[in-house]
């Protein structure tokens, strides 16, 4: 093969299979902003030939326009919107609306929104028993994968994916329940009984309530922490094509119902590389343990042979500083001021990890800048979630993303059952040996 050749218009490119007369011209597609793709769905038929890109790292996969990230300038748009302005003036509902139905509600639209989402925060009431099925010391997030996956179940008048009222209800319903799921999963670990949802109280207000308060007693909700709350949530509500977003979208090109590809997308945010990084930092922090171990740390990380990474940094698309961490550095000071934290020892230690690894060659070479997660856990502590806790957090965060992304996906005449291809190392062909003669 002799590699690829613009044309002249920049507006298609040429694959020739060296050796052979055969090649191909396929169009260059291009977005509103960012890199163009090159569409390669005759190559096959061209030249018998697929594409190699394991971890999809130059592949676009859909047409998508949720949301954007330029990696080496740090930005991170919701529907264009700078995630810097969307986290000083609007609250997480107002970012579902937006993500959901690609523009920023009026006040009356939002009010509607924020009524028809509040107005299904309670779970179905035998969905309470699944709790009892799982140990107490069950990780939030292996109940959340059980229990929204069990969803599907109950909620059956939403299950027609091919129906728009039916999807929006489903959206509702993945959104509204998800604090409450989560918050019982806290509940469930610590053996204090289930606070049920109040509506009356904002999304994430709600939500800390149902963490934090007991039936014992009058719990009023710190309005710093819930601004906070709302804060990280909007934080994390999309992502463009990542890997629990890609899950989903994956599970649901079978067709699969939404609360089936919301428990994938759980369990494909579960791991250290992706949604379970938060925790991984506070485990990382506490080894550590203090300022003068980290030049023995950052050795081990750069030893190619030790397997460890300092964990949230680094990121697939941002070679730059995560804009997202920025916001959160700024928001766990108002926190751990707000709590009255003037040391926290962990906060020391992580943005002494964080100036030291900024100057050191072996990161900056690499490109590798502090994440989203870096900051989040040690936010999260100071509230008082437990690190268990923290993932499932992001997973609340994120629903509104992965149904967002869902239903754009289910709307795109494009749309085809995910199924990617390989390039088969195994034996060939070979006849069956029996037992005796092998
Ligand atoms: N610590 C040390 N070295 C690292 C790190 C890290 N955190 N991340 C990447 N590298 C090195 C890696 O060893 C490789 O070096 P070399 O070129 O010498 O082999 C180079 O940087 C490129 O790494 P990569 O593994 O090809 O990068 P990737 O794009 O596949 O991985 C990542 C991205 C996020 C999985 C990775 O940076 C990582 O494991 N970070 C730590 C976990 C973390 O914080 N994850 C949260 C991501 S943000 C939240 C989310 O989206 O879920």
């Amino acid at each position: 093969m002799d590699g690829t050749s613009h044309t002249a218009s920049g507006k298609t490119i040429t694959i020739t299979l060296d050796g052979t007369d055969r090649s191909v011209t396929l169009p260059i597609v291009d977005g509103t902003i960012g890199p163009s793709v090159a569409d390669i769905r005759k190559l096959y038929n061209a030249l018998g030939i697929f594409t190699f890109d394991p971890g999809y790292g130059a592949t676009a996969s859909c047409h998508s326009a949720i949301t954007y990230i330029d990696g080496d300038e740090g930005v991170l748009l919701y529907r264009g919107y700078p995630i810097e302005q969307l986290a000083e003036h609007s609250t997480f509902l107002e970012v579902c609306y937006l993500l959901l139905n690609g523009e920023l509600p009026k006040p009356d639209e939002l009010s509607k929104f924020e009524r028809g989402v509040m107005r299904h925060t309670m779970l179905h009431e035998q969905l309470r028993s699944f709790y009892n099925g799982f140990r107490r010391d069950a990780h939030p997030m292996a109940v959340m994968c059980g229990v929204v996956g069990a969803m599907s179940a109950f909620y059956n008048d939403g299950m027609n994916i091919n129906d728009p009222n039916s999807r929006r209800i489903s959206a509702f319903r993945l959104i509204a329940k998800m604090p409450t799921i989560a918050a019982w999963a806290h509940k469930y670990n610590a053996g204090q009984p289930f606070m049920y949802p109040r509506n009356d109280l904002g999304y994430a207000e709600n939500f800390l309530y149902m963490f934090n308060a007991v039936p014992a007693e009058t719990y009023k909700v710190n309005p710093i922490l819930a601004r906070a709350m709302d804060l990280i949530l909007i934080l994390h509500a999309d992502h463009e094509q990542n890997a629990s977003t890609s899950t989903v979208r994956l599970a649901g090109s079978t067709g699969a119902n939404p609360f089936a590809c919301i428990a994938a997308g759980i369990a494909s945010l579960w791991g250290p590389a992706h949604g379970g990084a938060n925790e991984a930092v506070l485990k990382m922090l506490s080894e550590i343990g203090h300022v003068r171990e980290i030049p023995d740390f950052i050795s081990k990380v750069k030893d190619k042979n030790s397997n460890v990474r300092l964990m949230g940094f680094g990121h697939r698309v941002y070679k730059n500083y995560d804009p997202r961490a920025k916001i959160m550095q700024r928001t766990c000071h108002e926190v751990l001021g707000e709590l009255g934290i003037k040391d926290d020892p962990l906060l020391d230690l992580a943005m002494e990890l964080e100036k030291i690894a900024l100057d050191d060659p072996y990161f900056v070479e690499r490109k590798l800048y502090p994440n989203v997660d870096f900051y989040s856990g040690i936010i999260l502590k100071a509230m008082g979630f437990p690190t268990s806790m923290f993932t499932a957090l992001f997973a609340v965060a994120r629903t509104v993303g992965w149904i967002s992304q869902w239903q754009e996906m289910m709307e795109d005449p494009e749309q085809r059952i995910g199924r990617p291809r390989q390039v088969y190392v195994g034996a060939p062909q070979r006849d069956y040996v029996p037992a005796d003669k092998r």
